[in-house]
């Protein structure tokens, strides 16, 4: 029999589906005393190349509140042609003379792909551009974005709109003079005023006030989204002649920013012209919005942006407000399938907190750096039109999730890039968990690695048991826009057994996905920490362990000596670790803006790249045999090592004391050191890799021993050698950490005091 670890990465590949336990407990009661729930991770786009689309549609269950679709887990009755289905038991007739053919085939797929019906969807990309920027990022955002225009595919529809002080919206006009709208950026507008003043409504439509003209209506939506082959050349020239934003900004002010009036013109220009169609705004900032609604900051430079201070003694004017406003944009671009791109460019703050929401409720891109000219912003964009094998971009548009379970489960919620669609069904649990009481999501946006994180609740009754050798399974239907402009329809069908939680324990057990539920309870701590304190849920975080640890640990009362985990839950203890210590928790080491953006990325990345941003990864180079991993330890700083560290947002190297001397005495140079010029280039090497391909572009440090730049290494490794006992520090033990929190073997040690005491 195939191990576990088989068995989960089988049905990763296949499915990009983890669970947390791949056997489920068969009562509520036992459910919850598994502390971690019935939950998964899923990758609705996992890259599958070996999966092309059929070319029929899905067979729906004709049980008007099922819908599930016929997969592989349905008993077919060939003779009495007739199918089961595995969610509500209806027993549907056959409907198409192909359908043998059709579900035999179907019966090796637990995903199938399936083309969809409807007429192709353009794509739609929409610039939003901030003037307010000094020359060279300008210069260099310009750049940008003129090379973009050469990877998009001819036929996609684009538009810009440029704003400072004033907003301005181009018309892309094939001939003659380009003309442009001209907004106050202090007014704020309703959808329908913005319609009417760009001449969107068709005032010859019936009704009293003029209904948006049909969308697509081609002479309408000509003036501002033209396809790419026919203003390329314009649109180049146009980006190319944009100015400096005019207007004089005095000494000591912030120039105008109207980044919320420019927003709100962008979602209503997309409404009204394609509603329901997937469409990508992005939005480029060198600085923050400094008036108009949305404004985060005023424009005096002696009042600085809020901080996690102002924050905390409720100090921070905008925030509430700003906060409110971006939230409504955000619920309106998602509801139309339209998602927001930011790319925040600048040495200070710039309202990426406030703004947020605008990304991750739609499943937008957040790119922050110094610098528009910089390669990582440079690399990042470039990245969002990268292709794959089939020469097709990695993005698509306009999704919907949809997940059936069988009976004896419900859907709690979900955490990720998405909305509710408020989706009413037999489904739906009243325990809701992160974006709760419905069965179905929008995700306006989604790339191979977006994934979300489903939470389940067991509903079977103690008393009910689940028939022998039962399963219990969840359907996924994803619906999409590829970027083919096709309509897709994704559907996966899994299950997995049911298991008696009293005689069966350890067989669940051994089923436990330490790696998957870590990223799980991660999200929901992070979910959690957007509406509380952060003591709370580090708090919240430790209760949960410490309740794992009791349950599945084994040890004698009151002896944590003689406490010990089974292999597939060894390793979760130091994920916890690690992510008490992350940026996503720990907020106060980084800006509120940063921090935002780190969590945006947490909640919507998958497994692998999760896992990475909770516990990094560090790789030894050294002279004593080849690259290795290494532990995330203090212990592993050695003066003749050199280290990368890859945190996803951050790739460190680090040259150990020795290593830095060398360098500095420029060994690498001299031909009889040639060994140790092979040793300095070997985890550059391997950095510019990743740097290769990483979404988005992660930071690179080059520091050393001493280095200003060490903190980068030391904040994030194992203070396993503190100043308590640094007098031990030699020349071996590695590099002691001024830190206060306290080392993996203390938690430990605490962890287990508490699992075993016959007091908690
Ligand atoms: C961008 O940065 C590069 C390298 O630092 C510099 O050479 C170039 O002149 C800058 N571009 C502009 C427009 O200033
Ligand atoms: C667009 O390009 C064409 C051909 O180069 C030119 O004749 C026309 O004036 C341009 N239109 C605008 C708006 O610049
Ligand atoms: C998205 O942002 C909002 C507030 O800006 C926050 O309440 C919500 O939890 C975030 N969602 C996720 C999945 O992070
Ligand atoms: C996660 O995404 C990265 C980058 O797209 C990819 O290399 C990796 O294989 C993905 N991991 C899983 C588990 O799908
Ligand atoms: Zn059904």
């Amino acid at each position: 029999m195939a191990t576990y670890q088989e068995f989960i990465q089988q049905n990763e590949d296949r499915d990009g589906v983890r669970f947390s336990w791949n056997l489920w407990p068969s009562s509520r009661l036992e459910a919850t005393r598994l502390v971690v729930p019935v939950s998964c991770l899923f990758t609705p786009l996992k890259e599958r190349p070996d999966l092309p689309p059929v070319q029929y549609e899905p067979v729906l269950c004709s049980r008007a509140n099922c819908k599930a679709v016929l997969n592989p887990l349905c008993q077919v009755d060939y003779r009495a042609k007739i199918w089961a289905c595995n969610f509500c038991f209806q027993r549907n007739p056959v409907s198409t003379p192909q359908w043998i053919k059709l579900s035999c085939r179907t019966k090796h797929y637990s995903t199938i792909e399936y083309r969809g019906r409807g007429p192709p969807n353009p794509l739609i990309f929409l610039y939003v551009v901030d003037t307010c920027l000094e020359e060279e990022d300008l210069q260099a955002l310009k750049e940008s974005l003129q090379m973009s225009l050469s990877l998009l595919p001819p036929n996609a529809l684009v538009g810009l709109i440029t704003f400072g002080r004033m907003v301005q919206v181009h018309e892309l006009s094939c001939e003659g003079i380009a003309k442009s709208y001209v907004f106050r950026g202090t007014k704020e507008l309703s959808s329908k005023q913005i319609q009417e003043m760009l001449g969107l409504t068709n005032p010859s439509a019936s009704g009293p006030q003029g209904r948006p003209a049909a969308p697509q209506d081609p002479a309408v939506t000509c003036r501002f989204l033209q396809p790419v082959h026919k203003v390329d050349m314009n649109l180049t020239d146009l980006l190319g002649e944009l100015q400096r934003d005019p207007w004089p900004v005095p000494q000591g002010k912030r120039p105008l920013r109207s980044t919320g009036i420019a927003l709100s013109i962008a979602v209503g220009l997309l409404e009204g012209t394609f509603p329901n169609t997937g469409a990508r705004v992005m939005m480029f900032m060198g600085g923050p919005p400094t008036q108009g609604p949305g404004m985060v900051v005023g424009d005096e430079l002696k009042t600085p942006i809020r901080s996690w201070h102002d924050i905390t003694k409720d100090n921070a004017r905008h925030l509430k407000k700003a906060t409110k406003y971006y939230d409504a944009l955000a619920n309106r671009a998602a509801v139309n399938g339209h998602s927001i791109d930011i790319y925040a460019c600048a040495l200070d703050q710039t309202g990426l907190l406030e703004m947020k929401c605008l990304s991750n409720l739609t499943g937008g891109h957040i790119a922050m750096g110094d610098s528009f000219n910089t390669s990582l912003f440079k690399q990042t964009f470039q990245r969002v039109f990268s292709k794959d094998h089939n020469g097709e971009f990695r993005m698509a548009f306009g999704g919907t999730l949809e997940v059936s379970t069988s009976r004896e489960l419900k859907v709690s919620g979900a955490i990720g890039p998405c909305v509710s669609l408020n989706a009413k069904g037999p489904c739906i649990s009243e325990n809701e968990v992160g974006v709760g009481g419905t069965t179905q999501w929008k995700i306006c946006s989604l790339s191979p690695s977006t994934t979300l994180v489903l939470y389940f609740e067991v509903v079977n009754q103690h008393n009910a048991p689940i028939p022998q050798g039962g399963r219990g399974a969840v359907q996924f239907v994803t619906q999409y826009q590829h970027s083919n402009t096709q309509r897709r329809i994704r559907v996966t069908t899994v299950a997995r057994n049911w298991a008696d939680a009293q005689s069966q324990i350890q067989h669940i057990e051994s089923s436990f996905d330490q790696e998957a539920s870590a990223v799980i309870m991660a999200r929901l701590g992070v979910f959690r920490a957007e509406s509380e304190e952060g003591p709370d849920v580090l708090r919240w975080l430790d209760r949960q362990l410490i309740r794992l640890c009791q349950k599945f640990g084994q040890f004698n009362k009151d002896d944590p000596t003689s406490f010990k985990l089974s292999e597939s839950l060894s390793l979760y203890p130091q994920f916890m670790f690690h992510l008490r210590r992350s940026p996503f928790l720990q907020v106060f080491n980084n800006s509120p803006d940063e921090c935002s953006y780190y969590r945006h990325h947490f909640v919507c990345q998958n497994l692998t790249q999760s896992l990475i941003m909770i516990q990094p990864i560090l790789y030894s180079y050294s002279f004593h045999g080849p690259p290795e991993p290494v532990l995330l330890d203090s212990g592993s700083i050695l003066p003749d090592r050199i280290l990368l560290m890859d945190t996803f947002f951050q790739l460190v190297i680090y040259h150990g004391e020795t290593i830095a001397q060398w360098r500095k005495a420029g060994y690498q140079e001299q031909p009889e050191y040639e060994n140790f010029k092979h040793l300095l280039v070997a985890p550059v090497d391997d950095a510019q890799e990743i740097l290769q391909t990483r979404f988005p572009m992660p930071r690179y440090i080059d520091t050393e021993h001493g280095g200003s730049q060490a903190r980068f290494l030391l904040s994030k490794v194992n203070p396993s050698q503190t100043h308590n006992n640094l007098y031990s520090w030699g020349q071996e033990t590695g590099a002691p950490i001024l830190t206060d929190d306290v080392s993996l073997q203390v938690f430990m040690d605490h962890l287990k005091k508490l699992a075993v005491s016959s007091a908690t």
